[in-house]
């Protein structure tokens, strides 16, 4: 998995640039040698590849690549619920993929947004609302099927495990945030549920989240997502900033993520990247350093057909079953 000549040639990179802003070879030297110890020791013992491959390339019935179902399939059922897990797989996906958060008494539960009032008839931040209080929620009533999902709830973490293992769905586990709690919770899960280390990947799109996963059980298949200028632009597109500064500074910290992803947060061992815009050279770029690239978020037939015929990779969508606009 690990590339030598990558190696040596990146962190010649970093010396020839430390060299050259400080002019100091003992200064440089001592930078490269302590990052090269640094990336050396935080690197965790990688899944082994055929377990990777279970989760990430499951036999789909339909012979096509695998199809994940974003926040449970949130076009084609109320988002993040159990009806949207069954529906995802009655239409034939291979795995949903589902948002961890927590009620404010600790419950973890599935949600997205930090705040109920996109998709339930509450409102109010998550973590601000016990878990009794969400749970009388109804999680349909912004959906556009509300009257055919009537009643859903907000499901537990659990719940939701359970119900895609009753019908062998790969979980595809999203971690905003708090990298210590979702580490311990779902290190539980896996010991309670020790299929889960075959059907299901840890993702975030905050390295912190995965290193702390790593860190707490080295077994789990684990996946940094990536979306290019996410720092200085929205999912639409539009400039988080409007400022000229403001856009310059945060341009350059995406390049930074950019190459930093690409030469140094990949090593924590991380078996697939989820990536928005993917182009051939990046899958084949990425296949020679034994990671697989999931595409997201791929909503229409003509992408569809992309990822199946050209790519041949699995991607993340929100319907399974017709042409809809991303849900950002
Ligand atoms: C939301 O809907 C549920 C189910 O219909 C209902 O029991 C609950 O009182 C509603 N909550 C609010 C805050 O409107
Ligand atoms: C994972 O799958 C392999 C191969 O089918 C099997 O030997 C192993 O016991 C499974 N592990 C768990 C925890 O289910």
């Amino acid at each position: 998995m690990l590339q030598v000549g990558d190696e040596a040639l990146d962190f010649s990179v970093l010396f020839l640039l430390v060299f050259g802003l400080s002019r100091s070879a003992a200064g440089s030297s001592l930078l490269t040698a302590s990052l090269y110890v640094f990336v050396v020791m935080f690197r965790f013992p990688p899944v082994p590849a055929d377990r990777a491959g279970r989760v990430l390339r499951p036999r789909s019935l339909s012979g096509g690549v695998p199809v994940v179902a974003h926040r449970g399939g949130g076009h084609d059922a109320p988002e993040n619920t159990v009806a949207a897990i069954r529906e995802a797989s009655r239409n034939g996906a291979t795995g949903v993929e589902l948002d961890l958060s927590f009620s404010s008494d600790g419950v973890p539960v599935l949600m997205h947004d930090e705040t109920v009032d996109r998709t339930t008839n509450g409102s109010g931040p998550v973590s601000k609302l016990q878990f009794v209080q969400l749970r009388r929620l109804d999680a349909s009533a912004r959906h556009r099927l509300k009257d055919r999902f009537s009643g859903e709830k907000v499901p537990t973490l659990q719940e939701a495990v359970q119900e895609c293992i009753k019908h062998q769905m790969v979980i595809f586990f999203d971690v905003k945030g708090q990298p210590d709690k979702a580490a311990s919770v779902l290190h539980e899960v896996y010991k309670k549920f020790p299929v889960l280390y075959n059907s299901s990947i840890v993702s975030s799109l905050e390295p912190k989240v995965i290193y702390k996963m790593r860190q707490t059980d080295p077994s789990v298949v684990t996946a940094l997502t990536h979306r290019p200028w996410r720092l200085s632009r929205f999912g639409d597109g539009t400039p988080r900033t409007l400022s000229t500064w403001g856009q310059l500074w945060t341009g350059l910290l995406d390049i930074l993520l950019d190459w930093a992803h690409h030469h140094i947060l990949w090593k924590l061992c991380i078996t697939a990247y989820l990536r928005s815009f993917v182009l051939l050279d990046y899958v084949q770029y990425w296949a020679e350093r034994g990671v697989e690239v999931v595409g997201w978020t791929v909503n229409t037939a003509v992408e569809k057909d992309y990822y199946q015929n050209v790519l041949k990779i699995s991607y993340i969508t929100d319907s399974l079953l017709e042409d809809c606009d991303p849900h950002l």
